[in-house]
């Protein structure tokens, strides 16, 4: 396995390394974990299964609800033998018995390997890392950022850019909906950054716009933004259509979400007539299926442009590919592998 030799000369130091910011990646430490993902690959399939984590705790602690990062986590760290112990919901926390995030920290890491957590409060999961002795994995902190999603998402904006011969450098994203209070957009956008000559549309509402900072760091990077509340000219001409949900848990009342809900809504005939060809969509997931909402409508399902459940199973290789570097074991999955004893199923 070539990747892995190379390991001990990359830019960023996985061993032990938090995972709290996309800031922390350069484009070299993406290509790391992309190709280690890569690798993941069979695991994830089931067409073996690994130990090498065989005896190590994942401490999972999700303040906030969440189905596909909780369970991706888990799920990644039990398929390289690891096993997991949740913690769901504040209230089933000491945290909600006025214990500091400092306090949870030393305890859970006396207990854990390795801890991924989600919290309501920005920054919340650096101050838990500060005092934590094993490596912290954010899974969303507040409207501030989501990196492992943001990962996932680039993996998959490569994977569906190489299956249609293009590359990253020169890529055209649209981002839609509520980039003021969606961490997923904030991540991915900073993410993306680091590659060249890049074309952002923002369609928004004018009070749901992506934060000014961020703009800026785009456009001092040299990349393109236009900002439009205009949905058929915001996805025109795009080979990524990245959709997002109104995060009405972020909203100071329920009305005030009410007002956005349902704004922007992509369906087969919008996306026939206003996009191109070959235009990939994305969503980072839950979609708001009320009618009220339906900003990705079920008419799409059937459309194989539709990566929306690529990116849910990527996310399983690009989490067991951050534990894999992060506990140090990324050049021995392949020395614990074996044959799966049951019947696997069919797997992409
Ligand atoms: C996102 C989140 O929690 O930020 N979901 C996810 O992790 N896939 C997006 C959302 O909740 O809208």
């Amino acid at each position: 396995m070539p990747i892995y030799l190379k390991l001990n000369e990359i830019a960023m130091n996985f061993r032990g390394a938090h995972i709290l910011s996309v800031s922390q990646f350069q484009r070299e430490d993406i290509e790391t974990v992309f190709q280690t993902a890569d690798a993941m690959a069979p695991y994830a399939r089931r067409e073996k299964v690994t130990k090498v984590l065989d005896g190590a705790i994942l401490g999972s602690m999700f303040f906030e609800p969440s189905t596909r990062t909780r369970v991706s986590f888990g799920c990644a760290f039990n398929l390289l033998g690891g096993h997991v112990r949740e913690t769901v919901g504040l209230q089933n926390s000491s945290l909600s018995k006025g214990e500091s995030l400092a306090d949870t920290a030393r305890v859970l890491s006396g207990y854990s390997d390795a801890i991924a957590m989600r919290h309501p409060t920005s920054g919340s999961v650096a101050e838990f890392a500060a005092a934590s002795r094993v490596p912290v994995l954010n899974g969303g902190d507040g409207a501030n950022e989501h990196p492992t999603q943001a990962l996932l998402d680039l993996y998959t904006i490569r994977k569906e850019l190489i299956s249609k011969g293009r590359d990253l450098d020169g890529l055209r994203i649209a981002m839609l909906g509520d980039l003021r209070y969606g961490r997923t957009v904030h991540s991915l956008a900073k993410l993306i950054k680091q590659f060249k000559g890049v074309k952002f549309s923002l369609v928004t509402p004018a009070e749901l716009k992506m934060p000014g900072e961020i703009v800026e760091q785009l456009r001092a990077a040299g990349h393109e933004v236009t900002e439009t509340e205009n949905l058929e000219a915001g996805i025109a001409g795009q080979d990524i259509v990245y959709m997002t949900r109104i995060q009405e848990e972020r909203f100071p009342n329920q009305a005030e979400a009410d007002r956005y809900r349902g704004k922007f809504r992509l369906n087969s005939a919008i996306y026939t007539r206003h996009c191109e060809p070959h235009t990939v969509i994305m969503h980072p997931l839950p979609r708001d299926s009320r009618p009220e909402a339906s900003e990705l409508a079920t008419d799409l399902d059937d459309n194989p442009n539709l990566a929306i459940f690529r990116q849910t199973d990527n996310g399983v290789l690009v989490r067991m590919a951050l534990f894999a570097l992060v506990l140090d074991v990324a050049g021995q999955v392949d020395q614990h592998a074996r044959p799966v004893n049951w019947y696997a199923g069919q797997r992409g």
